[in-house]
């Protein structure tokens, strides 16, 4: 798992970032196949594909699911915008569930009160429930 307020980064990652800086490829060089066979490998996946940021990564997850224009989805208010940004970019309609006070996290309640006939899905991004080590991420 990759902890989200608390990165690791050393000294081979910034060789590696420097080498590509280096190269005549910033983008859709041979290190994003090779990357995206790595992960691939890693999570026991076929295939992976890798996007340039989490904007990209959730419009695509989204679009994935291939849910009917029209329809809600869920996400918490204390998120990214791209988290709600990822239904309007698949013609999906954005709704907001409350979190749990204590977790941070979507409140399974509030989330039953949100649930409607144009429900799809949720998205439970808890950015601040991993910032507190006393908080546990269940979602
Ligand atoms: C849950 C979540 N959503 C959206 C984003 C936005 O990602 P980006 O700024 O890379 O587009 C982040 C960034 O960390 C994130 O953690």
């Amino acid at each position: 798992m990759i902890n989200y307020g608390k990165q690791s980064i050393d000294e081979d990652d910034i060789s590696a970032v420097v080498e590509v800086l280096k190269s005549d490829f910033l983008t859709q060089g041979p290190r994003v196949l090779e990357f995206e066979k790595a992960l691939a490998a890693y999570v026991g996946a076929e295939y992976a594909v890798v996007v340039s940021n989490g904007t990209a990564a959730l419009h695509l997850a989204v679009n994935a699911l291939d849910i009917p224009e029209g329809y809600e989805g869920l996400t918490v208010p204390n998120t990214f915008a791209a988290s709600a940004n990822c239904f309007l970019y698949n013609r999906l309609t954005p709704g907001f569930a409350d979190i749990d006070r204590r977790t941070y996290c979507m409140d399974p309640a509030e989330l039953e009160k949100r649930i409607t006939p144009q429900y799809r899905r949720w998205l439970p991004f808890p950015p601040a429930a991993r910032q507190n080590g006393s908080h546990r991420r269940y979602c």
